[in-house]
C-alpha cells in the first residue's frame, strides 16, 4: 500500500432520537505517505466523525478505513476497546476483522521492536528499533542471525513477564506492550512502563515532577530590554 491512509465507502449513521443523521455518506479518499492533507468543510459536514474513525476512536457503519500508525502500541488497546473487542490496530502490521491477524496481533502485537523487527545503522550496528539506539551488536563482527537470537536485550523484549511496571501486568500487554523506544528515553531502561500510556498516569506524574524547571530571569518592572 503506497498510501498511509486510505478508505473506501464510509458511511457513519447516528441515531438520535430514533432519526437518523448520516454523517457520513460514502467517503473515499487516499492519502501518500508524506503528504500533508487539510480537511476542510463547514460545521457539521463529518469532519470530526472521519477523523474519529481513521484515529480508532469510532467506528463506521459500513465501509473501510486503512491507516499505517506507528510507534503508538496503545492503538492496539484503544481499537480493542472502542470496538468492543473486534478490532485489533496493532503497531507495525494493520489489520481489520481478518481472525487469522487479529490471533498473531495478539501474540506478537504492539511494539515490535527486538521481536519482529530490528533497525541495521550504517556502520552496522543493531539495534531493536530506529528510536531505541541500545547497541546489540555489529554485523562486522557478528551475523544478523546470531545477534537475532542470542542477543539478551531481544530475548528481554521478547518476553512481556520482564517487562516492569504497569505494562508488565496490563490486560492488553500482548496487543500493546508499550513503546520501548518511550520508555528507553524517559527511564534509560527499554523495559520500564511506557510513560505515554494513560494507564502509566502515575509513573508520567512522577516523571514530570522530577523534571527539572528551568526559571526565566525576571524583569524589573519599569525596565526597558534592550533591543
Ligand atoms: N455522537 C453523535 N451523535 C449524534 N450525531 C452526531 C454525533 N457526532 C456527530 N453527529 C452529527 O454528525 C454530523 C457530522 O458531525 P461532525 O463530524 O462533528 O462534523 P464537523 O466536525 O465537520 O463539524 C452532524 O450533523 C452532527 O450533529
Ligand atoms: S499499560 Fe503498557 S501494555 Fe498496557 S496499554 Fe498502556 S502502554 Fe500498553
Ligand atoms: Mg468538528
Amino acid at each position: 500500500m503506497t498510501e498511509a491512509i486510505r478508505t473506501e465507502d464510509l458511511v457513519r449513521v447516528f441515531k438520535v432520537k430514533g432519526l437518523e443523521v448520516r454523517a457520513l455518506n460514502g467517503v473515499s479518499i487516499r492519502v501518500r505517505k508524506g503528504n500533508v492533507v487539510a480537511l476542510v468543510g463547514p460545521n457539521g459536514a463529518g469532519k470530526t466523525t472521519l477523523i474519529k474513525i481513521l484515529s480508532t476512536l469510532l467506528t463506521p457503519t459500513s465501509g473501510k478505513a486503512y491507516i499505517i500508525v506507528s510507534t503508538a502500541p496503545q492503538y492496539g488497546r484503544v481499537a480493542l476497546q472502542v470496538s468492543g473487542g473486534q478490532e485489533v490496530a496493532p503497531t507495525h502490521f494493520a489489520v481489520s476483522g481478518d481472525p487469522i491477524v487479529k490471533a498473531v496481533a495478539e501474540f506478537v502485537g504492539g511494539c515490535g521492536a527486538g521481536r519482529i523487527y530490528a533497525a541495521i545503522e550504517p556502520n552496522g550496528d543493531v539495534v531493536p528499533c530506529v528510536f531505541l539506539p541500545v547497541v546489540v551488536g555489529n554485523l562486522r563482527k557478528q551475523s544478523f542471525w546470531d545477534i537475532w537470537t542470542k542477543s539478551k536485550l531481544f530475548e528481554d523484549l521478547r518476553d512481556r513477564d520482564r517487562l516492569k511496571g504497569f505494562c508488565r501486568v496490563c490486560p492488553y500487554r500482548n496487543i500493546c506492550g508499550g513503546c520501548r523506544a518511550r520508555a528507553y528515553g524517559y527511564y534509560g531502561d527499554p523495559l520500564a512502563p511506557d510513560p505515554g500510556c494513560i494507564y502509566n498516569l502515575k509513573d508520567w506524574k512522577e516523571l514530570q515532577a522530577k523534571a527539572p524547571r528551568v526559571r526565566l530571569a525576571e524583569q524589573p518592572s519599569g525596565q526597558q530590554s534592550s533591543p
